[in-house]
């Protein structure tokens, strides 16, 4: 018997579809709907006295909750609204128009991060971007042959999106650090599913977002700067709140705040802390490590039954480089994932990988089943 299904009850979509998407919207805890409600009742009766009686320090709060996954200490962790935004506020601390210009990128990356850098360029940035060789894969001495001393920073996805291959994040940083880079880590995809550790692992900066196996909805992403670089970070991506007396309202140049509050900018998404805080209490009251376990055994069984169909398997097949997703790549993968949904199987499909299903931590050995049945009898294979 599997521990881990008795949290099924807790997830209503769980009663009526096969949820096999949590790489992409992880399932809505019941007391997220709690959660929401305190916001409207604390908003309808305290008003503005909300601010500071706690949603100020919402973005610090909240970033403890995630703090507390990721292995980062009290206060290093601030909510911001997603990944996008974080990638802006980090690139931004870093003049590009010096000798150390270079962001070396990893050719999986989100696309979203590569629009931000390559938008550097106009700063002096020299974008490197490592191919994948397979678009699929991405062997470490490929990322760490990029690194020179003309490198200023390094952004690695932890997990890929599109093949869930999972990075050697720490002998990247070690040799960053060696020529005096800095790393940027997007755990969008590993956070909640595979164990995470930003000092162990001593990346500089580290973001993702709660939408996906945090399973704790939209606008509460997260990003996270190794303390001791604070003073020297001063972000041009900023807002009052990033001010060290915000309340004096000066104009002219910022003074940055001596805390993580110097990475904020404007009014954050109150909500959304709300909303998000039920998935991080659920992921840590469990623990990814035990998460991470299931996930490699059901990741394995869905291998096997792929194999066993016939189906191509575009993920890597050596648990110790794959995160919590399989991709299944057949012909008319877009049709098949369409009528996957109209059976009430979610999934999802990604132009050259294939259909993405994801086992969480909520999912029976015979959704595995189903859903790899289903693909079969839509495909008409083997
Ligand atoms: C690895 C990764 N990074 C970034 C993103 C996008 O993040 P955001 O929408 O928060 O900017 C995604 C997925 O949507 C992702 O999978």
């Amino acid at each position: 018997m599997d521990p881990l299904l008795a949290w099924r009850d807790e997830f209503p979509i769980l009663s009526h579809t096969t949820y096999m998407i949590s790489h992409s919207l992880g399932a809505m805890p019941r007391r997220a709907e709690a959660r929401m409600a305190e916001f409207t009742a604390t908003w309808a009766s305290r008003g503005i006295r909300a601010w500071e009686e706690g949603w100020w320090e919402m973005p610090v709060t909240t970033g403890n909750f995630v703090g507390a996954i990721i292995g980062a200490g009290e206060g290093e962790v601030v909510m911001q609204q997603n990944v996008s935004i974080c990638q802006s506020i980090v690139t931004s601390c870093f003049d590009w128009s010096g000798r150390r210009n270079k962001l070396v990128t990893d050719g999986l990356n989100f696309p979203s991060n590569d629009y931000i850098y390559h938008g550097l360029a106009r700063q002096g940035a020299c974008i490197v971007s490592v191919p994948s060789p397979d678009g699929l894969t991405l062997p470490v001495e490929l990322v760490l042959g990029a690194i020179d001393e003309e490198t200023q920073l390094v952004s690695v996805s932890h997990v890929a999106f599109r093949s869930s291959y999972l990075q050697d994040l720490a002998a990247i940083t070690e040799r960053a650090h060696a020529v005096g880079a800095m790393v940027v880590a997007d755990l969008y995809q590993s956070a909640g599913t595979v164990p995470v550790n930003v000092r162990e692992l001593a990346v500089d900066f580290a973001t993702g977002g709660s939408v996906k196996w945090l399973c704790g909805g939209p606008g509460a992403g997260y990003l996270y700067v190794r303390r001791d670089l604070w003073d020297r970070l001063n972000p041009a991506a900023t807002g009052w709140m990033a001010h060290e007396q915000p309340f004096a309202f000066e104009g002219g140049a910022i003074r940055y705040a001596r805390n993580a509050f110097r990475f904020l900018n404007g009014t954050p998404n109150i909500p959304a802390f709300y909303s998000a805080r039920s998935g991080y209490e659920i992921i840590s009251e469990i623990g990814v490590a035990a998460i991470r376990a299931k996930s490699i055994r059901q990741t394995t069984r869905l291998i096997e039954l792929a194999d066993a169909a016939g189906l191509r398997v575009n993920t890597p097949r050596n648990p110790g480089e794959r995160g919590g997703v399989v991709i299944l790549d057949v012909p008319n993968g877009h049709e098949v994932t369409r009528e996957l949904t109209r059976r009430e199987v979610l999934v999802d499909y990604r132009p050259g990988a294939g259909i993405r299903v994801a086992p969480h931590f909520y999912t029976t050995d015979e959704e595995l089943e189903r859903t790899v049945g289903a693909i079969v009898d839509i495909t008409g294979r083997p």
